[in-house]
């Protein structure tokens, strides 16, 4: 299972390195990852190879909200209708390094990301973890594991009551 920690000043030499491929994630993570921590704009997470040191894979998470208009209709009409826009939490950057690929650490990475955002859900409200994926590869990848399309956009969501299911929400 791997760990993740949260991105801190020691990792800075490590991130140099860091290659998913790309070159937006790749970037982000070398040059304004920690910039965002800093700032309180998100909170970056990362898996460390114990053996070469390497930074594995790392994500992101911050508040965001989904326009109500824009959710489905047999979620939306279980919410209320005065609400202009519905909290969530943004998993806004998920990437594996390339010699990483295939290990189950993507969705190792995804499922910490998940079980981050429920209990922070148990004390900050958040209907929903949203993912806004970079490209067609990254869209089939939340798909496999049950994101739903927000129509008239590229972001995917996966309700919070789906989400608690896979931890302890009976
Ligand atoms: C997408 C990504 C995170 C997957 O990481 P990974 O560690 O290689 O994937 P895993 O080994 O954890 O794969 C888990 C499962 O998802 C499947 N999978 C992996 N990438 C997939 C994709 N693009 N589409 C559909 N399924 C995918 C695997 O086949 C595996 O299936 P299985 O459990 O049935 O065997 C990685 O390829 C990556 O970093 N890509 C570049 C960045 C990116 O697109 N990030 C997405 C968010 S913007």
């Amino acid at each position: 299972m791997a760990t993740t920690v949260i991105l801190s000043h020691d990792h800075r030499i490590l991130t140099s390195g860091f290659n998913c491929g790309k070159f937006l994630l790749d970037t982000y993570i070398k040059t304004q990852a920690s910039q965002d921590v800093k700032r309180k704009l998100s909170a970056c997470f990362v898996s460390v190879d114990h053996v070469s040191g390497l930074i594995q894979g790392y994500y992101t998470l911050s508040n965001n909200s989904i326009p109500l208009g824009l959710i489905p209709e047999n979620y939306r009409r279980k919410l209320p209708h005065s609400y202009n826009s519905i909290p969530a939490t943004l998993l806004g950057r998920l990437a594996i390094d390339i010699r990483f690929r295939g290990l189950c650490l993507g969705k190792m990475l995804l499922i910490d990301a998940l079980s981050r955002s429920y209990e922070i859900s148990k004390s900050v409200g958040s209907f929903a973890v949203v993912v806004d994926p970079l490209d067609d590869e990254a869209e089939r990848f939340y798909t496999k594991f049950g994101f739903i399309l927000l129509p008239d956009s590229h972001k995917m969501f996966l309700p919070m009551k789906t989400v608690g299911k896979l931890f302890d929400e009976k």
